[in-house]
């Protein structure tokens, strides 16, 4: 069996998402292990960040709700080789309220960037995998989409939506030699939770968020952006072979 020190050289991955959090921390492990990345986000000047973290890497600049931008990303990756690595990081979070109350253009966008987004990368980069012979995909989805979320609901959803995308593809690709799991994180310390805070109305509000938010995680903390990505590198390696179809909770234990 291939040690994950074998790393990823000469392996050309895509990630979406990769100016910032769990997006960037992967492209960095994937770079580090010897595979050259095309980092894709709509934050330029991210990117450049993690560009500087990433010897070998291309920097595209887009949307994943728009088709044209995804696929110039994939003919980046065409530009270095084989593109066989796929990691679908970019996301919204929010809105932080009942069903109800959620505006129909909140709906739409985080439904836009989660779904769409995570469903555009697919429909460009599976056939260009097929061709290849095979790939691994790990896409991000949530502990949110495995179980009730009454603080956000319609963010759950997405990730729900993600989850499912990832149990076809699972099963529907594996002829191809294409292999697609996702990861469900709790409470990760990035940007994207601090915005969760951050839109407490004051700092008691937010104080109490992030108490209630800790609480969920038997741990006790919030988990740390490697503690996510070496399970998001692990899938995505061919330690993980046998790994396909799977949600795998990276939560300090919340859904036990
Ligand atoms: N941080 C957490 O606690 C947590 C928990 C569970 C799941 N997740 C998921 O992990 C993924 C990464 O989250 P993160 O915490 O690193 O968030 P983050 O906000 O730090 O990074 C998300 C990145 O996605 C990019 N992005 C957003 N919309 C985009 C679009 N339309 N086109 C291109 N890029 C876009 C942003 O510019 C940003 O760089 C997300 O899908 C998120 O839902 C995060």
């Amino acid at each position: 069996m291939p040690a994950l020190s074998d790393g990823f050289a000469g392996k050309v991955a895509l990630v979406t998402g990769a100016a910032s959090g769990l997006g960037r921390g992967t492209a960095e492990r994937l770079a580090a292990q010897g595979a050259r990345v095309v980092l894709f986000d709509r934050d330029e000047a991210g990117l450049r960040t993690t560009e500087a973290a990433c010897p070998g890497s291309v920097v595209v600049v887009g949307d994943v709700t728009a088709a044209a931008d995804i696929a110039r990303a994939v003919d980046a990756a065409a530009a270095l080789g084989k593109l066989t690595l796929l990691a679908t990081a970019a996301g919204l979070i929010g809105p932080t309220k009942p069903l109800p109350e959620v505006e129909e253009a909140e709906w739409d966008r985080l439904f836009a960037v989660n779904v769409k987004g995570t469903w555009l990368t697919l429909k460009a980069v599976l056939p260009v995998m097929r061709d290849a012979g095979g790939g691994s995909i790990v896409a991000f989805a949530s502990a949110a989409g495995l179980v009730a979320s009454p603080a956000m609901p319609a963010y759950a959803a997405t990730k729900a939506a993600v989850i499912s995308m990832t149990r076809s593809v699972a099963r529907g690709h594996a002829a191809e030699g294409i292999r697609m799991n996702c990861v469900c994180p709790g409470s990760i310390q990035t940007p994207m939770l601090e915005a969760t805070f951050a839109g407490a109305a004051t700092p008691e509000l937010r104080a109490a968020r992030e108490a209630e938010f800790r609480a969920r995680h038997p741990l006790g903390r919030f988990g740390e952006t490697h503690e996510v990505t070496e399970a998001v590198v692990f899938l995505l390696s061919d330690a993980a072979s046998f790994i396909t179809g799977t949600a795998l909770p990276v939560d300090g234990g919340r859904l036990a």
